[in-house]
């Protein structure tokens, strides 16, 4: 028996040099590894020997499988290692070959309006400031001057994340980006509270409400929000600096209109529209009216002065938030706001 094992070894072994490529190196494997070989066969037939032959004939027999394995591993590595030699040494260059276009990726839509948006404001003087999208019903609405139950908590239906336990301050996905303003105004004023500094920010994110989905409402999008506070501003910054932002998107002929308004954070406040580009006021498909309504702005309320660490008696500022999509959707022509989520890419590419 151990004779034969040698025998199968030399002879597994010599075939295995003669082996040239992949097909013949399968055929050895299946032969002297394979289930019906003459090894396998040794093994199978280990239960008929004398109790004190088996375990030496055993061993012997898992020490030519080892050699063998080894060896075909080897093999095949060799055989790797040549056909490589051998595609390098033959590649040739065409050089009438015609290239491969490069797929060159694109800002999104959106991304490509903030941007634009970030200059337009950083040309003014306004730095970005980044809030938080998860949180709490104080700074979402209490602080804003939306007390527990005030009925203008109706006009955005809230995502609420955790309210077990928590009372009336129940955890949400920000609704609008003003609870921004408490915080950027409690930073600030913490740096001198006996005269906290100016502040002159915008705020860009996402927000989220329960809504019903249609061609203007997703349930979630993005606001940017402004905001500037110090002594003596006015009305009249505001009404200025929306018409120079609607002037630096739109172009030197573009007119604002504000219309009276309510919002429990601001005082007095007004929803502000631009005058439609596509039609110059007449009234068309995109604007109806001739006007585009934008968002919502008004003089920050003395409690928000107040609870974002400003003396009402010596600051006064004024504050806005629009929706960015609904600016892209004016300014490329986009009728449908679901467009900007749904990753198709024969709408991201036309930007
Ligand atoms: N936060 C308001 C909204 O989402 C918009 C707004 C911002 C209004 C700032 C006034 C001042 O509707």
């Amino acid at each position: 028996m151990l004779e034969q094992l040698k025998e199968i070894e030399r002879t597994a072994l010599a075939a295995l040099e003669a082996v040239q490529d992949e097909a013949a190196l399968e055929t050895w494997r299946v032969a002297y590894l394979g289930r019906s070989s003459p090894l396998m066969q040794v093994f199978s037939k280990l239960g008929a020997l004398a109790k004190e032959e088996r375990p030496v004939v055993g061993q012997a027999a898992n020490e030519v499988k080892k050699a063998l394995e080894a060896a075909f591993g080897s093999r095949s590595e060799m055989l790797r290692q040549a056909a490589l030699a051998r595609a390098l040494s033959e590649e040739r260059l065409d050089v009438t070959l015609p290239g491969r276009p490069i797929a060159r990726g694109r800002l999104h839509p959106d991304t490509q309006i903030l941007r634009e948006l970030y200059r337009v404001f950083a040309e003014m003087g306004f730095q970005v400031y980044r809030s938080r999208e998860v949180e709490s019903d104080e700074y979402n609405f209490q602080l804003l001057n939306f007390p527990v139950g005030h009925p203008a908590r109706d006009m955005q239906d809230t995502y609420f994340i955790e309210a077990e336990g928590r009372g009336d301050n129940p955890i949400v996905l920000r609704t609008h980006t003003s609870p921004g303003q408490i915080r950027a105004m409690r930073e600030m004023a913490a740096l001198n509270p006996q005269n906290p500094p100016p502040v002159r920010i915008i705020l860009p994110g996402m927000v989220y409400r329960y809504e019903q989905v249609d061609a203007r409402h997703e349930t979630q999008f993005d606001q940017l929000e402004g905001l500037a506070v110090g002594p003596g501003i006015t009305f009249s910054d505001l009404k200025g600096t929306l018409t120079d932002m609607a002037r630096r998107l739109f172009g030197p002929q573009a007119r604002t209109r504000f219309r009276a308004s309510f919002f429990p954070f601001t005082e007095p406040s007004a929803e502000f529209d631009i005058e439609c580009f596509q039609c110059g006021g007449k009234g068309c498909d995109v604007c109806g009216s001739g006007w585009l309504e934008i968002g919502g702005s008004g003089m920050v309320h003395p409690v928000v002065l107040q609870n974002g660490g400003y003396d009402p008696a010596r600051y006064t500022g004024f504050a806005f938030g629009f929706g960015v999509q609904r600016i892209a959707m004016l300014k490329y022509g986009i009728p449908d706001i679901r467009y900007f989520w749904e990753n198709d890419l024969r709408f991201l590419e036309q930007f």
